[in-house]
């Protein structure tokens, strides 16, 4: 092996040996750099004659060649290794399954609100919200509910700093809403004409010093008002009968109407239903309390008693999902756990 061959294999093997592109061009440096050892062959060619240069010239310059091509096919090898390297390290395995992003869904209270709302709508209903801290004035003096009345005590209701309290049902509003109501139509009261009747519902939180499986310290409620010149209990009975069959899809349905007592209605009643088909079938249960407004509660509306007359209703939208969807414990609406709530997607 003459002297040039043995130069490109030790720069093969040098070659070879960088492990990195930083040592692949110090071992290029030593054979093509300034005084690399291919450099100095060429430089050595000054003393040559003519004829030898030219020999000699294409020896090396083929010699050349061949370092060239073993440099960059490392370099080529270098680079591959760097690529493959990235890529294993950023691998993705697609046969994985993906991470889902959950998708919520409408809590089934609130799917009960939605049909409620959309039910009492379709029978010309406004619906209207209130605040859930409220004075002692809406919550209980406004509807002729006395100050030894038990429902005040701290047994019943959550009293908050400042006198106020959460409320604990969703009869304020029959109060707010009548009030604002009246303001409204001032002018044709003072008149005495006529006003507009009131039709609403008042769907909301309500809380009470109560925990059982039907009974949560949070719970809902629906209130209803209907005030009008000649609004009587048969209205009340219609309205129950289309509210109640078109909220559980069904005409299997009785309704009955036990009396009861309310300080702000009278006479009052509790409304029960029962199915006459189904798992329920022949159980009454009770879903509302209802009644017809009391006057000292129409004077408190800014109405004459004597002129305006109505029914307001409070129901109980927990207890209807738990009959819409066959669920018998309350609390588990309230818990927050996914495996229940999940099922109602
Ligand atoms: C009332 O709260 C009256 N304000 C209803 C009313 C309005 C009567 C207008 C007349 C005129 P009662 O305390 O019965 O009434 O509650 C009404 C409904 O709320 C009950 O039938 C029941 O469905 C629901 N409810 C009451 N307490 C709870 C509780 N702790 N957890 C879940 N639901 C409850
Ligand atoms: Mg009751």
């Amino acid at each position: 092996m003459n002297e040039l061959d043995q130069l490109v294999q030790a720069a093969q093997a040098d070659f070879e040996q960088a492990a990195a592109p930083a040592d692949l061009e110090n071992a290029k440096a030593r054979y093509l750099g300034k005084s690399g050892r291919v450099t100095e062959l060429l430089k050595g060619m000054a003393a040559l004659s003519p004829e030898e240069k030219k020999a000699r010239g294409a020896a090396i310059n083929e010699a050349k060649q061949r370092v060239e091509a073993a440099l960059n096919a490392r370099r080529q090898a270098l680079a591959d290794a760097e690529l493959q390297a990235q890529l294993k390290a950023e691998a993705l395995d697609v046969t994985l399954p993906g991470r889902r992003r959950g998708t919520g869904g409408l809590h089934p209270v609130s799917r009960t609100m939605e049909r409620i709302e959309a039910i009492f709508g379709s029978m010309g209903f406004d619906v209207a919200d209130g605040p859930e801290i409220e004075t002692d004035w809406f919550n209980f003096t406004a509807l002729n509910t006395p100050a030894d009345h038990p429902a005040r005590s701290m047994h019943d209701t959550f009293y908050v700093e400042g006198g106020h309290l959460l409320r604990t049902h969703t009869s304020p509003m029959q109060v707010r809403y009548a009030v604002q109501h009246v303001k409204q139509h001032r002018a044709a009261l003072e008149m005495g004409e006529a006003i507009p009747e009131i039709r609403v519902i008042a769907p909301g939180r309500t809380y009470r010093v109560d925990s059982d499986a039907t009974h949560s310290p949070m719970f809902h409620q629906c209130e209803g008002l209907w005030i009008g010149e000649n609004v009587s209990f048969k209205d009340l009975k219609s309205v129950f009968a289309d509210f109640f069959r078109n909220f559980f899809e069904s005409d299997d349905l009785q309704i009955r109407f036990r009396p009861s007592f309310f300080p702000f209605t009278e006479p009052s009643a509790e409304v029960d239903i029962a199915f006459s088909s189904g798992p329920l079938k022949g159980r009454w249960l009770e879903v509302a309390g209802s009644g017809q407004v009391h006057p000292n509660v129409v004077r408190n509306f800014g109405l004459d008693p004597e002129r305006y007359i109505g029914f307001a209703f409070g129901m109980g939208p927990d207890r209807l999902t738990m009959l819409r969807y066959g669920v018998n414990d309350l609390r588990l609406f309230f818990d927050g756990d996914l495996r229940f709530l999940s099922q109602f997607k």
